[in-house]
């Protein structure tokens, strides 16, 4: 029997399109490069005027300095505390070909040789060209898009919906791989089947405990008043990996959050004078003009971030009442946007309800509709004002199919 030349060629070609070959292996030799990045430990009080410089980011964390900030070099920790740290976390995590979590409890994190393995070849494939080797975030292509890739090796995430430290749950974590993050170069992977996105989040997971153990035991290490690991960075570095390991348990163990309630005609408007009311939320000191006036602020990295401007839709954490409820409840902790635990479940869906009319003009009440939308409120320069019932042109209309 003849197979024709196409039927031979195309499951192959099919199968190269939909990125299921094989995943690329990593070299048996090769090892995670120890840190040799600067540490942000403090970013300057002054904010940016602007985006972060794309390109590699040294210059720019050295430049903090200067401004107020404070960062390390980890080339400045004595040669023996780096080469302790560099055995202890070659015996914890691995290598990127046979990674490990040699801690207790690891396999309820999923953290499990086979599964890290695996986790490793899908993210060598398809995340590492961004987020980097060892979760820098300055994989060749990361240096190039604003905003920048994750560092995961601060441990620190933006999407969480549990408040205790600042890890996102494994929820969380899917959300952000299944819908990538709106407005960002972060893709959605939801094509790929959930086991392969559960695997890439898994090496997430490791690429952060791995990392933030680093980080916390480098800034130990040349702490100010002398070695804060007290000359011993090994026991040093294995009692924060037991912290931070706690630190995502906890997040895992955190109670939901709860469903959004009935609609209510009333909830925009108190939410409008929640968002705009001083001392309360603030939500204006960031958002100015709604957000409209881009000023940007650092973030825990020692890039620029812009609070959302807040009369356009669509939101990188999710769309959904209950991902707003978590950003307003929990904050945006490495941005500096504050979490609001002492406002109450209605008043933070009072504010979600108004954050999802405010892109709307006709959901918004006329009198509030006039303050948003009104020419007077714009500090941004811009002049004009489109009438909130302005008709559609004729071509932009939404044209259904057929
Ligand atoms: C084209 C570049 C690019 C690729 C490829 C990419 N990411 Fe990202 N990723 C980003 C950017 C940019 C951000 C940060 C956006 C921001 O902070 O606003 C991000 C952020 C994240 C975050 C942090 C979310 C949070 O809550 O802070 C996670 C987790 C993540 N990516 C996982 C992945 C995984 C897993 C893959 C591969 C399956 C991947 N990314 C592929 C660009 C990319
Ligand atoms: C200290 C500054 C600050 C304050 C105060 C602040 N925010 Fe933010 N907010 C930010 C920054 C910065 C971002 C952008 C984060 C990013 O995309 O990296 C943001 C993003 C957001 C987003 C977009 C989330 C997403 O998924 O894209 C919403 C919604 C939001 N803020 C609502 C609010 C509300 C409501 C308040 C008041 C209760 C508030 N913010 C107060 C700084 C602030």
């Amino acid at each position: 029997m003849t197979v024709s030349r196409t039927a031979r060629v195309a499951p192959a070609l099919l199968l190269g399109l939909a990125g299921c070959g094989p995943p690329p292996e990593y070299p048996p030799d090769l090892a995670f490069p120890a840190r040799a990045d600067r540490l942000v430990l403090r970013v300057p009080t002054a904010q940016p005027a602007g985006p972060t410089d794309p390109g590699p980011l040294d210059a720019v964390l050295a430049g903090l300095d200067a401004r107020g900030g404070k960062t390390l070099d980890p080339a400045a920790a004595p040669p023996e505390a780096r080469e302790a740290l560099a055995r202890f976390l070659a015996e914890t995590f691995g290598t990127p070909a046979a990674p490990t979590v040699a801690a207790d409890g690891a396999a309820d994190l999923g953290l499990t040789p086979d599964r890290l393995a695996e986790g490793g070849r899908l993210y060598r494939r398809s995340c590492q060209h961004c987020h980097g080797l060892a979760g820098d975030g300055q994989g060749p292509s990361g240096l190039y898009v604003t905003p920048r890739p994750r560092d995961y090796r601060r441990g620190a995430f933006k999407f969480v919906s549990s408040g205790d430290g600042g890890k996102p749950r494994r929820d969380d974590l899917r959300r952000t791989i299944r819908d990538g993050l709106k407005g960002t170069a972060m893709p959605s992977f939801a094509l790929l089947p959930d086991d392969r996105r559960e695997l890439m989040a898994d090496f997430v997971v490791y690429l952060g405990l791995r990392g933030e153990v680093e980080y916390r035991t480098v800034a130990a290490v040349l702490a100010d008043d002398g070695d804060g690991t007290d000359g011993d960075p090994t026991g040093f570095a294995r009692d924060r990996l037991a912290d931070i390991f706690a630190a995502w348990r906890r997040a895992e163990d955190a109670p939901p959050g709860p469903p959004p309630p009935a609609d209510d005609p009333d909830a925009v408007r108190r939410g409008y004078e929640l968002f705009t009311a001083a001392g309360k939320t603030d939500c204006l000191s960031c958002h100015e003009d709604f957000g409209r006036k881009p000023t940007y602020r650092y973030d825990v990295w020692g890039t620029a971030a812009r609070p959302k401007e807040l009369t356009e839709p669509g939101y990188k954490g999710g769309d959904r009442p209950e991902n707003l409820y978590h950003r307003i409840r929990h904050g945006i902790q490495p941005v500096g946007m504050p979490a609001h635990p002492t406002l109450t479940d209605s008043q933070i869906w009072d504010l979600v309800r108004f954050v999802r009319a405010l892109p709307y003009p006709r959901e918004l009440p006329d009198d509030i509709r006039a303050k948003v939308y009104a020419p007077e409120f714009r500090v941004s320069g811009f002049e004009f004002r489109v009438p909130p019932d302005l008709p559609q042109p004729e071509g932009l209309r939404h044209r259904s199919p057929g």
